[in-house]
Parts: C-alpha cells; sequence; structure tokens
C-alpha cells in the first residue's frame, strides 16, 4: 500500500473536509468531531454532488445536493438510498494526513496478476 501525505491534520477543518487532486479524481478527506479522518472520491453516488462540501456528523456526510447521507467508513449511502462511492485508506501520524489511493492499489494488483497469467501460456 502506498501512502500519499496530503498535509497536516489541522489543515483539514473539523467536521469539514479538504479535497485532493489526483490522477484519479478529486478526492475528498473528511476530519470528524473526534479527529479521525476518512477518504472518498469527492462524487455523491446519486447524481456526483461535491460530498466535501457537505456536513459532516458522526462517522457520515450529508451530500449538499440532494441529502443523501453517505457512510464515511464505507462509501455507501445509508438506506433507504442505494449506492457507493469510492474509499480510500486514510490515517493520521504525528499530526500529518495519510491516504491511500484505491485505484493505484488495484492497478498494481492487476499487474502482477497479468504477470501471472503470462508465465503459464505456451
Ligand atoms: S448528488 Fe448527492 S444527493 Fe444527489
Amino acid at each position: 500500500m502506498q501512502w500519499m501525505e496530503i498535509g497536516g491534520l489541522d489543515e483539514v477543518p473539523r467536521l469539514g473536509a479538504r479535497v485532493v487532486r489526483t490522477g484519479h479524481g478529486d478526492i475528498a478527506v473528511f476530519r470528524t468531531a473526534d479527529d479521525m479522518v476518512f477518504a472518498l472520491d469527492d462524487r455523491c453516488p446519486h447524481k456526483g454532488g461535491p460530498l466535501s462540501q457537505g456536513i459532516v456528523y458522526d462517522r457520515r456526510v450529508a451530500c449538499p445536493l440532494h441529502n443523501w447521507v453517505i457512510s464515511l467508513e464505507s462509501g455507501a449511502a445509508m438506506g433507504p438510498d442505494t449506492g457507493c462511492t469510492r474509499r480510500h485508506e486514510a490515517k493520521v501520524e504525528n499530526g500529518r494526513v495519510y491516504v491511500s489511493i484505491a485505484a493505484a492499489e488495484a492497478r498494481t494488483r492487476g499487474q502482477g496478476d497479468g504477470e501471472a497469467f503470462a508465465a503459464t501460456g505456451t
């Protein structure tokens, strides 16, 4: 797993989010009241609303467009709505915030699979 440092915890507003622009799209890094951090794609599973501008409470964010509630822990919409936004690993170490981009990890795994497949071919 590759970690990318995105800055200090104090640069992410408590009960808010900071947007990180990556080659895999914008990622919203959220900070809860108890200073946990979570990272999701900055796209609501409903119609792509910017989750980074939503209201954070508990371990959830309410989308600013139509008020769907998304779990920060899983990226899944809470019932009765259905859908899921991509989630990324996030952590705080020594006051610095790190994110591991899920797509980058998937691509690395895919390359490994490809090599294994090629080795068994004739
Ligand atoms: S786009 Fe998020 S609730 Fe509609």
